[in-house]
């Protein structure tokens, strides 16, 4: 290997850096909407327990793979048990999915850059919402604009990803999380000012029995794996930057409790605004793109708001983007020696031509014309699905399996068991990363690609 491997400076730039991944578009706008989508405060409670019974114990694993072997994920599943080469696959499609993952991710955060110019011009000034609507659409169709800001985005990313672990990565995911956090309470602070409160409220946090499905428990297990940025291989990265002395099991529960946090702090921001105006609350882009910066403009300040708003998205992209070429970066820098700079410029090249659909995807272009018409969804949206409903859950079931049946007990105890971390919750974290995590991520694998519908099965039975 051409360089030491660098460590965190601080735990808290760890931390940070690690709510950074976790805390991103996933939160910002999936988020609030699934909750209302799925039976509210149920479905709240329901992802909390399947981000600390599920989510959590994954999370630690990933940390105790990477800082046992002091590797990235490939390396490390080669150094834990060098006869079964097998299990590299696991790795590879944590890198893999990194890469399909980063490739559309720019493309949305570009869309979010483009809105802070939009939001400074006060464009949506005296606009229907129909007409913000044409906007984001022609946006959404002008290929050469959403990839003039899809480059500059992956640009920023790598650049931050070149200046490495402590230099790039800690320092600017500190400087980024502490401004989002402050923008976020900000805006929180104004929306319970709203009279859609009350509404929101109700909205997000109440328990509506009858909208919960057995399937809406294994969508918030989906989103629990993809917002704390799990079967990605970037926490074994991560782990192999942490200092032997630090606990596994307190980081990650800082970083679980955060996620939560803030999740459930992004749909009392978002809700009140749109209850406001009696607006149905929408899905995705639709909610952030049209239906808030017609609402923003109603408000005072609007200049102020939209533009503190969609800085906010663009931070958390951004904080979510980095590791992302990190980790298929660290991995190449690994196998086959490059420089970082070298894997950097390779990785984030990549990402970005194979962006190029994604960003293209509403337009006309030629050769991607036919592809909604084809496969149902959107270049963007294929790639999408396909890493949300396969990819994820395969390599969290598979480093699950590995690290709970394929590497010695006393090697993940000895990461795991700091001077005052119990015994007992190892042997806790053991069952369920043995046991419970492969079982249910099976069932969520069956679930997404149709061969059972839990429902009828709970039904039925
Ligand atoms: N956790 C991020 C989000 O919620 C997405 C992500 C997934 C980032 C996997 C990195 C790796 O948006």
């Amino acid at each position: 290997m051409s360089t030491l491997r660098e460590h965190w400076g601080s735990k808290l730039g760890f931390i940070m850096a690690a709510v950074g991944s976790a805390i991103g578009l996933g939160i910002l706008w999936k988020f609030p909407y699934v909750v209302g989508k799925n039976g509210g405060g149920l479905f709240l409670i329901s992802y909390i327990v399947c981000v600390v019974l599920i989510g959590l114990p994954l999370f630690i694993a990933e940390l105790v793979l990477g800082r046992s072997a002091q590797k990235a994920a490939v390396l490390s599943i080669e150094y834990h048990r060098p006869d079964a080469p097998g299990w590299k696959i696991a790795a590879w499609l944590g890198i893999i999915s990194s890469f399909l993952i980063m490739s559309f991710y720019s493309v949305i955060a570009g869309y979010g850059m483009s809105y802070i110019l939009l939001s400074l011009n006060g464009f949506y000034q005296n606009l229907t919402l129909d007409e913000v609507g044409i906007v984001y659409e022609k946006l959404n169709t002008s290929g050469a604009i959403s990839t003039f800001w899809h480059f500059l985005f992956t640009a920023i990313t790598a650049m931050i990803v070149f200046l490495g672990v402590r230099k790039g990565i800690e320092y600017w995911s500190k400087i980024m999380v502490k401004i989002f956090l402050v923008l976020m309470l900000g805006l929180f602070a104004y929306s319970l000012t709203m009279p859609g409160l009350h509404e929101a409220f109700q909205f997000a946090f109440k328990v509506h029995p009858e909208q919960f499905t057995a399937s809406s428990f294994i969508e918030a297990l989906g989103l629990a794996l993809f917002t704390l940025s799990l079967g990605q291989g970037i926490m074994i990265s991560y782990g192999s930057y942490m200092h032997p002395k630090e606990s596994i099991l307190k980081t990650s529960c800082i970083v679980a409790f955060s996620v939560v946090l803030v999740a459930a702090l992004s749909a009392l921001t978002i809700f009140p605004v749109v209850f406001t105006f009696g607006v149905e609350p929408s899905s995705g882009p639709g909610l952030v793109f049209k239906t808030l910066p017609f609402l923003f403009a109603k408000l005072p300040c609007p200049m102020l708001i939209s533009s503190a708003f969609f800085t906010l998205f663009v931070f958390t992209a951004l904080t979510s983007a980095v590791p992302l070429i990190e980790v298929v970066a660290t991995n190449l820098m690994e196998l086959f020696d490059f420089s970082r700079k070298k894997a950097v410029i390779i990785v984030s090249t990549a990402t970005f031509l194979f962006g190029l659909p994604s960003a293209f995807s509403q337009t006309d272009f030629q050769v991607f014309k036919d592809w909604k018409e084809i496969y149902g969804l959107s270049f963007l949206e294929t790639i999408d699905q396909l890493v949300s409903v396969w990819v994820i859950p395969v390599a969290g079931l598979l480093t699950s399996i590995f690290v709970g049946w394929k590497i010695a007990q006393a090697v993940s105890k000895e990461q795991f068991c700091q001077k005052e971390d119990s015994p007992f919750l190892f042997h806790f974290w053991h069952f369920m990363i043995r046991y419970i995590v492969p079982a249910v991520t099976i069932l969520i694998l069956l679930q997404g690609s149709g061969v059972i519908d839990i429902n009828n099965l709970i039904r039925a039975g």
